[in-house]
């Protein structure tokens, strides 16, 4: 499958009811080429919107980490678990995030990361293991097959409790320091 063919099975996806509530599909953005990849929970309005993931506030936030640890811009990709956006912004359903799971399989078979970073706990649960705790765990290595992965805060954790801000900013170097050793 290339991007053109997921793209297109994404959009007329019905494995799930969220395509017949959703405005735009969320597939992605930043570099196809990168070894890094960020995985998100769901489009939120903005994202709806726009067709971008991560472009809302919690998005432009994450950009500012990202700039200030020092990725460059090609060296991420960036998307979510669901393409499509839970009404109101509600959690996804396991059910969902199952129907989604194979549009993330053939994302990640293009991309070929050697890294995955989930944002959060949907995420994390989803591609870690399901008893993911992000408290006790977040910027923990875990090799999974031919990939590193570690779960680290959701940016909208830290717009709700700053105290998490030196966190996310370690967990990132750690995630910065893993890619310069791994390319
Ligand atoms: N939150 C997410 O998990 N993903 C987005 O794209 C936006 C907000």
């Amino acid at each position: 499958m290339n991007w053109n063919e997921l793209e297109k099975k994404c959009a007329e996806c019905d494995k799930c009811p969220l395509g017949t509530t959703k405005t735009n599909i969320v597939i992605d953005r930043g570099s196809r080429e990168a070894k890094l990849m960020f995985v998100g929970e769901a489009p939120g309005e903005t994202e709806d919107k726009t067709g971008k993931p991560f472009v809302g506030l919690a998005g432009q936030l994450l950009d500012k980490y990202l700039v200030a640890v020092g990725f460059e811009d090609e060296s991420y990709y960036i998307c979510n678990i669901l393409k499509c956006r839970p009404p109101k912004n509600r959690n996804p359903q396991q059910s969902e995030i199952e129907s989604c799971m194979d549009h993330l399989r053939e994302q990640t078979r293009l991309i070929k990361p050697k890294i995955i970073v989930c944002l959060g706990k949907v995420a994390a649960c989803a591609l870690i293991k399901p008893d993911f705790s992000m408290t006790a765990e977040h910027g923990r290595w875990f090799k999974k097959g031919q990939f590193m992965m570690c779960g680290i805060y959701h940016p909208s954790a830290i717009l709700r409790d700053s105290s998490k801000k030196e966190i996310m900013y370690k967990d990132l170097e750690s995630v910065k320091a893993m890619l310069d050793e791994i390319i």
